[in-house]
């Protein structure tokens, strides 16, 4: 079964209004036709503008994080209503840095997700292990617990609009890429939990991305792997030039 590449660029806390629309200027006449699936994720503040942007063009946007409820007294949140009719397609959800700095938990990374079902939002769920982790040999069951707890209550028909990203929180924003085959494993691992908790045609249809370091200079290698099906990128999302390479990589 083949699954459609797909390369989505989070933003995180850089790129202002103003800079988001040159990013695009820039980016769109070039990112025509590819071959990929192409997202991007700036900051909530940008998302009309670029919503403006990107109509009538392949490219999709996503957006960083939301609340589960649809509207209420919760300062500083943005909603899946919201977010739907910016429009957003995408949403990332329980990236490490909002578990890490925004006591995120499995529990409230699962409740993001089934609201975001609910809207018609496609979620983007993050899992990683932390260099402690990787270092105790426990990697493999921390990345199992974090991808069932995500998926508790999820029915199997909604599985195929979810992607997971498995981003080693070691990798992120070092310059330490996790090795292709190390990546690969812990993917192909994903995968399987899935098989095992729904069935193997589910699992072959859900598309997993690596993230961490991911840079034109090594996307390909990953790219290569059989359980790798694109890439979450930070610091070389940020670039038009270096984006645009990253989304030609198998040009
Ligand atoms: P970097 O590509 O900057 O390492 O960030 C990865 C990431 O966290 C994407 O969500």
């Amino acid at each position: 079964m083949s699954r459609k590449p797909l390369i989505a660029g989070n933003w995180k806390m850089n790129n202002t209004k103003t800079e988001t629309i040159k990013f695009l200027d820039s980016f769109l006449p070039k990112a025509k036709g590819l071959s990929v699936d192409i997202v991007i994720c700036p900051p909530f503040t940008n998302l009309f503008a670029a919503a403006e942007k990107l109509e009538g063009t392949d490219v999709k946007l996503g957006a960083q994080n939301m609340h589960w409820e649809d509207k209420g007294a919760f300062t500083g949140e943005v909603s899946p209503v919201m977010l739907k009719e910016i429009p957003c397609d995408y949403v990332i959800i329980g990236h490490s840095e909002r578990r890490q700095y925004f006591a995120e938990t499995d529990e409230t990374v699962n409740k993001k997700i089934k609201s975001a079902l609910q809207h018609d939002l496609l979620p983007i769920v993050c899992v990683g292990e932390s260099l402690d982790q990787r270092e105790e040999g426990i990697t493999m069951s921390w990345i199992m617990s974090q991808v069932e707890n995500a998926l508790k209550d999820i029915p199997s028909q909604e599985l195929e609009k979810i992607v997971f990203a498995y981003e080693p929180i070691w990798a992120i924003g070092t310059g330490k890429t996790a090795s292709a085959s190390d990546a690969q494993e812990v993917i192909s691992a994903i995968r399987k939990k899935i098989a095992e908790l729904y069935c193997s045609d589910t699992a072959e249809k859900v598309r997993i991305l690596y993230g961490g370091s991911v840079k034109p200079e090594n996307i390909k290698e990953l790219m290569q792997e059989a359980d790798i099906d694109g890439a979450l990128v930070g610091g070389a999302s940020l670039k038009p030039d270096s984006f645009y390479a990253l989304c030609t990589f198998n040009l």
